[in-house]
């Protein structure tokens, strides 16, 4: 869409533009225009936001100025000619049954006080029951059910509109597909949430994209709505999004048709909700009969925030009786029965004194920030991954700037944007490094990457980290092994590559300082132990290019014995499930290099297993075996569910999306934007639904 040349003009000429016009009005907005819908296109699309808010807050405001005043310079396709804001077009716009609103905010004990007054006032009484629970920070959805089944999901979009994002929040495992609600006399329901992603999981992903040379995304709630937004319905699976239901739409309760059966609070909906199998904060959510214990709970919840998975940016107190809820009513803003408690923002600002870089297991340089120390949420931050050259030229980087650092949790802090309002002008910029810092050999860099890497397979620092990583938890989790005694062991010479593990000089390791009997047997014992961990483990142990720990499973199961793959080529690999061509192109080089198969031979020659003796996991026999399906349209000669069992049983395998990968697509009626895809593609047979059933029985 954008070459990297484009975004670095338009990211210039967006920071021009807050403080400079172009010569005439008309230059001006045409420039603006373009600014904004990149700028829309990185939030958005991306995930990855180029511009402060606020930043973006002026350029836009600008443009509606300029357009105002000079309405013959609107156009049709101006960011403030859509309808909403937020809704890309990529996925069809939907309305919501009845709007989705925000919530009003307070900060401390005395806001809280004053709401509790306001809705005993509004509720006509003087004891209401309140409920906490925690305020999700994701993105918010709404689902609606029909006869039991999830038969739409939609983003909230600007509350009234929001987009039908219905397959990828099929791909969400949290939210079940179909409950028991025909049972509960519920013929239809719509019930709202937030699509969160766990924090370990937003960082096991960051890193990954770090790996591949891409950028990470900001924080969790990026990754949420970013990724509730990709076109591939299998890429979103792949990044195991979560979610958290808390409210049952009003439309349901108020209209009246389905509203459940003696639920008369929002406690006992949810606990409803979560007994027929829906993500709600059943466990984490209380109920209180004075705004004081509601105080204390907000003040306590805050100190344990970091306990949940998710990122919690505060909590939301609601008032427990629907009848008074209806009662209270809501603006056009927020309900007056409900209200968000915010915790403490997890900013803080510091100097960024200098910048080191450091080489990781596949040779990638990583500048490292050494900031003032700070404190932020609960621990002291000196030093922030900047991950890669382009994060620091994005954002502008300098050596003696103010910076702004957050930290969500137990996620990693970053570095969100230099303060340039206090630039004094001694700033310098940031100096890459032309050598690697640990072994000096030239760095290179490949134009599709944006991180450096040191080529060297020998540099001291990579074959330390692929001994760490091979010994590691999730690769073959040899206890002890750790990288202070890896770094030792290697420093002293008693290991030099990952087959040399299992053959360690115990004799001398018994004379190094620490190292009592006790301990070497341990050690001993954890090294013997790994020999006979799975294929897989030894698969994402070898630390091999892009190759993850989902991969490397995926990897093993087609394969009796590690050494098969000797042969395999790019386009066998690529019919592998989630193999693309990036990762099939590292898997055989890494298995083309003769170092590495020497490798192989003397892990076999130690004891460790290469075979897989559950080969078969995936049919790679049967008629269709290694052919790719994807059923689009109104199918009227057979259940799509059976049609993918059909190309299963014989073999074949059904993708999420219409990609180079797919091989067959078979048309129902009123196919849309699949069809057309496949059509521009020109690679994918297009099939009616009897040339499909010929196929299958032929
Ligand atoms: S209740 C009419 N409960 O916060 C009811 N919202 O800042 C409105 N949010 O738009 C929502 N956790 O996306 C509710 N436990 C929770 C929530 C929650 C997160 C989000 C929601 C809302 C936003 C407002």
């Amino acid at each position: 869409m954008y070459t990297q040349q484009d975004e670095k003009r338009l990211y210039e000429q967006a920071k021009h533009l807050l403080s400079h016009d172009a010569a005439s009005a008309e230059g001006t907005v045409i420039q603006l225009r373009e600014v904004i819908i990149y700028a829309d296109w990185k939030y958005y699309v991306q995930s990855n936001p180029v511009l402060a808010d606020s930043e973006y807050d002026i350029l836009f405001k600008k443009l509606k100025h300029l357009e105002d005043k000079y309405p013959e310079l609107v156009t049709a396709d101006s960011p403030t000619q859509r309808v909403a804001m937020g809704l890309s077009e990529r996925f069809p716009s939907v309305s919501h049954l009845v709007p989705m609103l925000s919530l009003d905010n307070t900060y401390n004990a005395e806001d809280l006080t004053d709401w509790d007054r306001r809705c005993r006032e509004l509720a006509g009484i003087d004891d209401i029951e309140y409920c906490a629970e925690p305020k999700y920070d994701g993105a918010g959805i709404s689902l609606i059910y029909e006869n039991g089944n999830l038969a739409r999901g939609a983003t909230r979009g600007d509350g009234v509109m929001g987009e039908d994002v219905t397959t990828n929040i099929r791909q969400i495992k949290a939210i079940p597909l179909s409950a028991a609600l025909i049972k509960e006399g519920i013929q239809q329901i719509e019930i709202r949430g937030e699509i969160v992603i766990h924090k370990n999981v937003f960082e096991a992903f960051n890193k990954q994209r770090v790996a591949e040379g891409l950028s990470p995304l900001a924080n969790p709630r990026n990754a949420a709505s970013g990724t509730l937004r990709i076109l591939d319905p299998n890429e979103v699976k792949k990044r195991g999004l979560n979610s958290i239901l808390y409210h049952i739409s009003d439309y349901t309760l108020i209209e009246g048709h389905s509203r459940p059966v003696g639920l008369l609070t929002h406690y006992d909906a949810l606990q409803w909700l979560y007994s027929l199998g829906f993500p709600t904060p059943a466990k984490e959510m209380q109920k209180f009969k004075h705004i004081d214990q509601v105080i204390k709970f907000c003040h306590e919840f805050e100190a344990r925030r970091d306990d949940l998975p998710f990122e919690v940016d505060g909590l939301v107190i609601k008032v427990n009786d629907f009848g008074l809820q209806e009662k209270m009513g809501s603006t056009s803003h927020h309900p007056r029965w409900a209200v968000a408690y915010k915790f403490k923002a997890r900013q803080a600002t510091s100097k960024l004194r200098r910048v080191e870089f450091q080489v990781g297991r596949v040779g990638a340089i990583t500048p490292v920030a050494k900031i003032d120390p700070v404190h932020i949420g609960g621990v002291t931050v000196t030093s922030v991954s900047l991950f890669n050259e382009d994060v620091v030229r994005e954002k502008d980087l300098r050596i003696g700037d103010t910076v702004l650092v957050e930290r969500a949790g137990d996620v990693i802090p970053y570095i969100v944007k230099p303060l340039t309002e206090l630039r004094t002008g001694e700033e310098e910029p940031i100096k890459f490094p032309t050598n690697c810092p640990a072994c000096n050999s030239e760095l290179e860099k490949q134009p599709e990457e944006a991180a450096w890497r040191c080529i060297n397979i020998n540099c001291p620092v990579q074959v330390v980290e692929r001994m760490i990583h091979f010994a590691s938890k999730d690769a073959m989790d040899i206890r002890s092994m750790g990288n202070a005694n890896v770094q030792k062991f290697f420093e002293l010479g008693l290991l030099n590559d990952i087959p040399g593990i299992y053959n360690i000089n115990w004799n001398r390791v018994q004379h190094i300082e620490g190292f009592g009997e006790k301990s070497v047997n341990n050690l001993k014992e954890a090294i013997e132990k790994s020999k006979g961990q799975p294929l897989n483990r030894l698969i994402f142990g070898l630390g091999i290019r892009h190759v993850g720990e989902t991969t490397a499973k995926t990897l093993a199961s087609a394969v009796s014995d590690i050494r098969e793959f000797y042969t395999w080529d790019i386009d066998k690999l690529s019919v592998l499930e989630d193999i693309g061509p990036k990762v099939a192109t590292s898997v055989v080089d890494f298995f083309a290099r003769p170092e590495n198969r020497h490798m192989i031979d003397l892990l076999e020659q130690a004891g460790v297993n290469l075979k897989n003796e559950n080969k078969g996991q995936m049919k790679t026999d049967g008629a269709l075996a290694g052919k790719t399906f994807l059923f689009t349209g109104t199918l009227s000669q057979f259940k799509r569910s059976d049609a993918e069992a059909m190309v299963e049983e014989k073999g074949g395998s059904i993708l999420g999306g219409v990609s180079a990968k797919l091989n067959y697509l078979v048309v129902g009626e009123d196919a849309g934007s699949k069809l057309d895809k496949a059509k521009k593609l020109g690679t994918v047979n297009i099939l009616s639904e009897q040339e499909f059933l010929t196929l299958i029985n032929s």
